[in-house]
């Protein structure tokens, strides 16, 4: 096979690169390891920044969006000493004049997966031995076993690795020109899926000397929690009950006149909390972009939204070298690129690090002292949130 543009991945970043590809006129093949429907059962991200709206909107991709999802001003930070329990609602609409919506990961990739079908893009699903050659040169190819045992290859112009964390695309950069920057957070979080109303009309970041707690939605019948637990923490050993008592006093059910209603819990999972940054971001004519160049803790909704940026930028950047013959933008992708993913890498970290509690092994609670002062400060002076809120709504794509 031949076409313009290979694409290892169909998550939020390789679909939405095949869409806006599309939209240019260049031809994509898109690969991806696991079925549709495996890709659409995965619960992710919730929370969309006003630019991922704009350009999903720009494409096209606005109209259940806007129907569907729900705008929000702004969150609410809270946190709790003895028997205080403070909540304040910071307005990013107020502050930076621009808001979020929550909008599940499963319904834009629905919105994705759709508009792939309407225009007939090639996909291939269920398919394995995925291997990239001679990226470097200009004719870079993609080799893999179909979903009914046949070796296929696939020669392009360029190769969009959108593999996620775990896919062999940063791989195929070398080593010699590769570099990786890691954190691992001693924490992770339980996430729970609850057919039950959500309690607050936007979300709650809740600190707590127990740990945090986030009480995030997906829609108005379906509420999406989370709880700080050790890395290591087996699910096993949380029932639901067990899940809803921790959320009740983590998020301070009867305090302030506040309750948090409990429904039956349809998922349960673990997720570990790294930040991971890997460049370059393109070597040759292999490009990386979203999960598979980087990752960030899910305190600050960034991943969705760093993986919508980067596509964004790629696109425009293989438009002009395959329509317009121009390499400029090409050249500068992972520059550009890798400006908003470190400043969204140092937010998601900072919000991390502000909300999360660890053990106090100095016999002091140094680290609790400072992280309140933050959440004071940031909940009063304008200053301060304002620069919360200028990184949780989102810089422009081109920042
Ligand atoms: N060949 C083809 N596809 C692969 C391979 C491979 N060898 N390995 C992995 N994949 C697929 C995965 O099955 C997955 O569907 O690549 C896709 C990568 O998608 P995501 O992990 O969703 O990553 P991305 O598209 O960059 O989106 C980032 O997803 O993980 C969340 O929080 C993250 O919201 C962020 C977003
Ligand atoms: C979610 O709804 O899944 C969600 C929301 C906000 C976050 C992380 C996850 O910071």
């Amino acid at each position: 096979m031949r076409t313009r543009v290979v694409i290892v991945g169909a998550g939020p970043a390789g679909l939405l690169l095949s869409h806006l590809l599309d939209r240019a006129g260049v031809d994509s093949v898109l690969l991806e390891t696991r079925s549709p429907q495996y890709v659409l059962g995965r619960i992710r991200a919730g929370v969309l920044e006003s630019s991922s709206v704009d350009l999903l909107t720009e494409v096209g991709l606005g109209e259940r969006l806007a129907r569907e999802g729900d705008e929000h001003r702004g969150i609410y930070l809270q946190w709790t000493e003895g028997q205080d329990t403070e909540r304040h609602h910071l307005d990013f609409v107020d502050h930076v004049g621009r808001s979020v919506w929550v909008y599940g990961q499963t319904e834009l990739t629905k919105d994705l997966m759709a508009a792939r079908e309407a225009a007939g893009r090639q996909a291939h699903y269920e398919v394995a031995d995925v291997a990239l050659h001679d990226v470097a040169s200009e004719r870079p190819s993609v080799t893999f076993t179909d979903r009914n045992g046949r070796r296929q290859r696939v020669e392009a112009d360029a190769v969009a690795g959108c593999d996620g964390f775990h896919g062999p695309s940063r791989a195929a950069v070398p080593t010699s020109v590769r570099r990786t920057w890691e954190r691992v957070y001693p924490y992770a979080w339980l996430g729970v899926l609850a057919d039950v109303a959500p309690s607050t009309d936007e979300l709650v970041y809740a600190w707590h000397p127990e740990g945090f707690a986030l009480h995030s939605m997906r829609s108005a019948t379906v509420s999406r929690l989370y709880l700080q637990v050790a890395p290591d923490e087996d699910v096993a050993q949380w029932s639901d009950d067990r899940v809803w008592d921790a959320l009740a006093t983590r998020l301070g059910h009867g305090r302030n006149g506040w309750s948090l209603e409990q429904g039956p819990i349809t998922e349960k999972s673990v997720l570990p909390m790294r930040s991971h940054v890997a460049t370059p971001m393109r070597h040759g004519r292999l490009f990386l972009a979203g999960d598979a160049a980087h990752i960030v803790p899910p305190t600050g909704a960034k991943g969705l939204n760093l993986a919508i940026a980067d596509v964004a930028l790629l696109a425009r950047a293989l438009t002009a070298l395959l329509v317009d013959g121009s390499p400029a933008l090409v050249g500068s992708y992972s520059e550009d690129a890798l400006r908003r993913v470190w400043r969204c890498t140092h937010f998601s970290w900072w919000m991390t690090t502000m909300l999360h509690t660890v053990p106090a092994d100095r016999g002091d609670d140094f680290d609790a002292r400072l992280q309140l002062s933050q959440l004071r400060w940031v909940t009063s002076s304008h200053a301060g949130a304002a620069g919360l809120a200028e990184n949780y709504a989102g810089l422009p794509i081109g920042f």
